[in-house]
């Protein structure tokens, strides 16, 4: 059964300008196999979805959900192998192919509303009901049935830039909901300054997103922020003006929840939701969101993100977080060091707490100038391990083998307190600062003798001799080397040799265990 459009379904799309099928949500499900992708054709309630997705290593995609019968897919990007796959790279590869896509720009397209699948079915006013949406409670604790892979759109009125972020929404009725603005964000600071105006705040989420938007949309840099995601895409993005309001989304979503955030300020309790870290975050006063319209597709695709719980490194969240915190830690590498090689935040720290960084020093203190950096560049970041460039950052065994090898508590580790802390970490235990440490793996600097040098097996290469005697009156030489010297296919003729040549002349050994002729 073709994943592009579900049974029944019209598949013949408006068309302008933009290609607004190549990064619809459909359309990279279609690309995945089934070492990516869980298809389940059977009917399923909402209550029994969070089980279905919880430590799934693969993306589901359910077909028939609820009363509805309505489609969900989740945990798209739950690894990094298919994030990775969005971006056209392999997974080692992701950080430079963002980072790379940053720098180049993409048009913007603004297509008409007949254009735009988003809006091929539009439902305004009384007519608006989200608990007709496959909405499902992810945890226990949850303060109730959360639309999590919200990405949303609004415009700060102050530069007539867009915003864009991911906030999860905390059904409340049918027209209604809680979000979190509640952590330190543009969106928050946007909402903040409406209110003091006594306006409410105009916003809209993209449900159903190409993987690309949603790294876009967890990234923090300064500018419109649809431009990122433009950027980000590789391509020129087709945007649509919502219904209700003056927001531009992408044309190809799969559905769009538009509204606007209430004035009346952080007024209501939202949560508790099982967090990012992997706890949940306590019950918080947020805003009320009020929905004045849902659009989306004849066959629109709903999407549910996964977070918390005991497996993160399979989450959608800490995957994204991870790419966003290596983003930001890079750029912060860039003028902090001369080499930086590689970074990684490891998925099962939340994608934020625990960051890899692989570094070739060129000058002494390079390692200490990295932890600085990374400490620094984003609150999430808390325990930094830099390595040399023998050290593979994605490997858990490499980084252990590291660690126990090549680091001295009393000298290597370097600890920072009362550093601007993320609020929803259980060790701070209500404290409002954090301890950072930061753990230097790399050889002492210019300390490479062969006791810090990584055994590999030979390869016998080098300059071929008559027999061994001659080799060594050429000069000093490892064993491996007089092995090739006479172009041996066995090293035990070389022993033999060298007994025999014992009897009739001196043979030594310098420190590098090298044979010579004394
Ligand atoms: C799936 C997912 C859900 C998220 N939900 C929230 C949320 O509810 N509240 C929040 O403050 N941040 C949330 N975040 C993090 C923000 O989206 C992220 O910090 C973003 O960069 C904020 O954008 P802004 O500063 O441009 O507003 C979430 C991230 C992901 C990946």
């Amino acid at each position: 059964m073709s994943l592009l459009h579900p049974p029944g379904a019209p598949s013949a799309q408006p068309r302008g300008a933009v290609d607004l099928d190549r990064f619809r949500l459909r359309s990279y499900l279609a690309a995945l196999g089934p070492d990516e992708l869980e298809v389940r054709d059977e009917a399923i309630d909402l209550v029994d979805v969070a089980r279905v997705f919880e430590g799934n290593p693969r993306a589901v995609l359910l077909r028939r959900v609820g009363p509805e019968g309505a489609e969900l897919v989740g945990n798209v990007v739950g690894r990094r192998t298919r994030i990775a796959r969005a971006f056209g790279v392999a997974p080692a590869d992701l950080l430079p192919e963002v980072t790379r896509r940053l720098r180049s720009p993409q048009p913007i397209i603004e297509v008409s509303r007949d254009q735009a699948p988003v809006q091929e079915v539009v439902r305004t006013g009384d007519e608006v009901d989200l608990t007709r949406l496959p909405v499902h409670v992810q945890h226990g604790y949850d303060g109730g049935p959360y639309i999590s892979a919200s990405v949303d759109y609004s415009i700060d009125r102050r530069t007539g830039l867009t915003n864009v972020g991911m906030r999860r929404l905390m059904l409340r009725g049918v027209r209604e909901t809680g979000i979190d603005v509640n952590a330190p964000s543009d969106l928050r600071a946007i909402y903040e300054a409406s209110a003091r105006r006594g306006e409410n705040l105009p916003i809209a989420f993209a449900v159903g997103s190409h993987p690309i938007d949603h790294v876009a949309a967890v990234m923090r840099l300064p500018g419109d922020e649809l431009e990122i995601l433009a950027a980000l895409r590789g391509a020129p993005l087709g945007v649509v003006k919502c219904v209700t309001n003056d927001i531009r989304v992408p044309a190809d979503s799969e559905w769009i929840i538009e509204g606007y955030l209430d004035a009346a300020g952080m007024t209501e309790p939202e949560g508790p939701y099982g967090e990012f870290l992997g706890y949940y975050g306590a019950v918080k006063k947020n805003p009320i969101f009020r929905v004045t319209a849902i659009t989306r597709r004849r066959d629109a695709l709903f999407q549910t993100s996964t977070i918390g719980g005991r497996s993160l490194g399979l989450t959608d969240t800490a995957q994204l977080n991870a790419i966003r915190t290596e983003v930001m830690v890079w750029r912060s590498l860039e003028t902090a060091v001369r080499e930086p090689l590689a970074v990684y935040a490891t998925p099962s720290s939340g994608g934020a707490y625990n960051v890899r960084i692989a570094l070739r020093q060129r000058v002494p203190g390079e390692a200490r100038n990295a932890i600085a950096a990374a400490f620094s560049c984003l609150a999430n970041v808390k325990h930094v391990f830099v390595v040399d460039p023998d050290i593979d950052v994605f490997s858990d065994e490499q980084i252990d083998w590291a660690l126990a090898t090549r680091f001295q508590g009393d000298r290597d580790l370097v600890v920072q307190s009362d550093m601007r802390a993320v609020p929803i970490d259980p060790s701070l235990e209500g404290a409002r600062t954090t301890a950072k440490a930061g753990f230097d793996l790399t050889v002492p600097f210019g300390g490479r003798g062969i006791e810090t040098m990584v055994p590999e097996p030979p390869t016998f290469e080098g300059k071929r001799f008559a027999s061994v005697r001659a080799a060594l009156e050429d000069g000093p030489k490892r064993f491996e080397e007089l092995v090739a010297a006479i172009g041996s296919r066995d090293g035990r003729d070389v022993v033999r040799e060298l007994e025999t040549l014992r009897a009739h002349a001196a043979i030594g050994r310098d420190a590098e265990g090298r044979y010579l002729l004394e």
